[in-house]
């Protein structure tokens, strides 16, 4: 028998306005991307932007439903979104930010499982790493620099 172990590293930034201004303003489209959260079942609203290779960013929120699973996490909507409209064009980086109604959050908050899933699809598929930002309402950001360090041991097209 053998101990394996695997760690990461991450960057974090005490807060927004530490972050390079390429970042900050990717993070700032995904705030003002809140505002199109369709989330009336859990009052939580997720919205992300994605840098494309080709410059543009297109972002995205989660958008619920009564039958709770065919909800879509903000992740997810805009992966769709950024591929439908760029097909060809690697993804480089993506911002992720969230807003409750009950209380400020004050840390960043990961991606789901699923979500972390279908990020690692691009990554693959465009064999380019994406950053990954995330940002509560305030305090720290964390700048993660590939989905596999969030998704260790992850399932691939290679499996198959
Ligand atoms: N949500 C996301 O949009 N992204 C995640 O990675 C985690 C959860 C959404 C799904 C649902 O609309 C709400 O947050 C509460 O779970």
């Amino acid at each position: 028998m053998e101990e394996r172990s695997i760690s990461f590293n991450y960057k974090v930034f005490k807060s927004r306005e530490e972050l390079p201004s390429e970042d900050a303003a990717l993070l700032q489209k995904a705030t003002v991307a809140l505002e199109q959260s369709y989330s009336p079942y859990s009052n939580f609203k997720v919205a992300a932007a994605v840098l494309l290779a080709n410059g543009e960013i297109v972002t995205g929120s989660n958008q619920e439903n009564a039958a709770f699973p065919a909800g879509i996490c903000a992740e997810g909507t805009v992966l769709s979104a950024a591929s439908s409209l760029y097909a060809d064009v690697a993804i480089v980086k993506i911002a992720i930010t969230v807003k409750s109604h009950k209380r400020v959050i004050e840390t960043p908050v990961a991606p789901c499982g699923i979500c972390r899933q279908r990020l690692l699809e691009y990554e693959n598929r465009f064999n380019q790493s994406i950053q990954i930002i995330l940002a509560g309402e305030k305090g720290e950001v964390f700048v993660i620099d590939s989905v596999k360090h969030i998704l260790p041991l992850y399932f691939s097209k290679n499996n198959l």
